[in-house]
């Protein structure tokens, strides 16, 4: 099923949580020189219009990346550089953002499965140091794994469009997890009234680091918040997400 298409919700709180942490983590795992490896088995396009006819027919940037003046940090960086080279409204989607941050020495391995996000990742991301795979991103990121350079950071973000994915996410980073021990994995999951997050929390029987914000989105109608799991998180992640959780009040509060 592949009826989810991220461009209505590009720029919400839960992006604004996602993706501010993702460049935080990224921005520490390459303090040092020694190259790293970012995966992503789920890319959506790489780079949104905020005055698309899809965005503004929902409107939920206007609750999360448009509700709020960053101060410095790593994604106002990012911001910064692809607003001076695509406009004011664009807005990047995570493989951009890691393209962004990421170094000569870094390499990435983006999968994504969608036919017309999957041409916008190659007309966005294509280039040196990068792999755009068009393939089911659960397969796609466990065979490449473990990838060259070894050290590295997976990003899981489904759509739940299947009320199984929960599940499947937990086996996956279990299997993932057994193949590629030093991964550093970061998974997203939406947090629902009806508490399908729960399969997954629950279902996960390895040592985490879990952080979860609320926000209002669309009065409370569906997501009300917003939640990452880390896997072998590296150390200073517990300062990154108070950080986080300081630079986005009263947006997102925990
Ligand atoms: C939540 S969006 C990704 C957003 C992106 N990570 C970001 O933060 O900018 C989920 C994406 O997964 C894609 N997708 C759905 N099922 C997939 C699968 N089995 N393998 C790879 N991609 C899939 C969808 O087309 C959609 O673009």
């Amino acid at each position: 099923m592949l009826s989810y298409q991220h461009s209505y919700h590009a720029g919400n709180p839960a992006d604004l949580h996602k993706h501010m942490v993702l460049a935080e983590l990224l921005t520490l795992l390459t303090r040092k020189q020694r190259g790293i490896s970012y995966l992503e088995t789920h890319a959506g396009r790489g780079l949104y219009d905020l005055t698309s006819p899809e965005s503004l027919k929902t409107n939920e940037a206007a609750e999360g990346i448009n509700a709020i003046t960053l101060p410095t940090c790593p994604l106002a960086s990012v911001l910064e550089t692809i607003h001076a080279k695509h406009g004011p409204d664009a807005y990047p989607g995570s493989p951009l953002i890691a393209r962004t941050l990421l170094r000569d020495q870094d390499r990435l391995h983006l999968m994504e499965l969608h036919p017309i996000e999957y041409r916008g990742l190659r007309q966005h991301l294509m280039g040196d140091g990068v792999s755009l795979h068009k393939r089911d991103g659960y397969e796609g990121v466990f065979a490449v794994s473990p990838p060259t350079p070894r050290k590295g950071l997976v990003l899981i973000d489904p759509s739940y469009e299947i009320k199984s994915e929960y599940l499947d996410v937990a086996d996956f980073t279990h299997r993932l997890v057994a193949k590629w021990p030093e991964a550093t994995l970061m998974i997203w999951y939406p947090v629902l009234p009806a508490g399908r997050h729960l399969d997954l929390i629950n279902g996960l029987k390895l040592p985490t680091i879990r952080h979860e914000v609320s926000f209002n989105l669309k009065n409370g109608e569906g997501m009300t918040g917003s939640g990452l799991i880390l896997v072998n998180a590296p150390y200073g992640t517990k300062d990154i997400l108070k950080k986080v959780e300081t630079q986005t009040k009263p947006i997102l509060t925990r």
